[in-house]
């Protein structure tokens, strides 16, 4: 199986950027955690990450043919973006989102996800377990795909 993991805007200063709700740990670590997690679950994962909402949707579209299924944490798009969700929607792949804090609890535009409306399931406020927990999900679902549509 082969698995993309999408990361959004402002992820690439994770460690950097308030650490007080994200945690001390890079974009490196995270990536790190990411391939040990496919290791693990017997998958191989390609991680990418943009700033920018057009390269994320070229991604997914790209993704057709090329993966299984999709972990994407879409950061602060996941509250704007209807072009991933619509990206997400016409690919059909199974994705997973995932945020590293709990995004229920925070602000209240930061209580709509459009992405996670085509996700079989959301992982938040996990920390940077979200991820692997994101992979073990998936990797159940792309063997047996029966979990529910998230109903966000
Ligand atoms: C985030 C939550 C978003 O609201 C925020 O804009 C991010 C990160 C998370 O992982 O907790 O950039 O997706």
């Amino acid at each position: 199986m082969k698995i993309l993991v999408i990361n959004g805007p402002n992820l690439n200063m994770l460690g950097i950027r308030e650490p007080n709700i994200y945690g001390k740990s890079s974009y490196a670590d995270l990536c790190e955690l990411v391939q040990s997690a496919a290791a693990e679950f017997g998958c191989s994962v390609e991680l990418f990450q943009s700033n920018h909402e057009g390269a994320i949707v070229d991604k997914i579209q790209s993704a057709l043919g090329e993966f299984d299924g999709i972990v994407i944490n879409p950061a602060a798009y996941t509250h704007t973006s209807v072009a991933i969700l619509d990206a997400l929607k016409a690919v059909a792949l199974p994705a997973v989102e995932v945020h590293i804090s709990d995004v229920s609890a925070r602000e209240p535009f930061r209580q709509i996800s459009y992405a996670g409306m085509a996700c079989v399931k959301t992982f938040a406020g996990f920390g940077f377990e979200g991820y692997r927990m994101a992979i073990e999900h998936l990797m159940k679902h792309l063997q047996s795909p029966q979990s529910p549509q998230n109903d966000v």
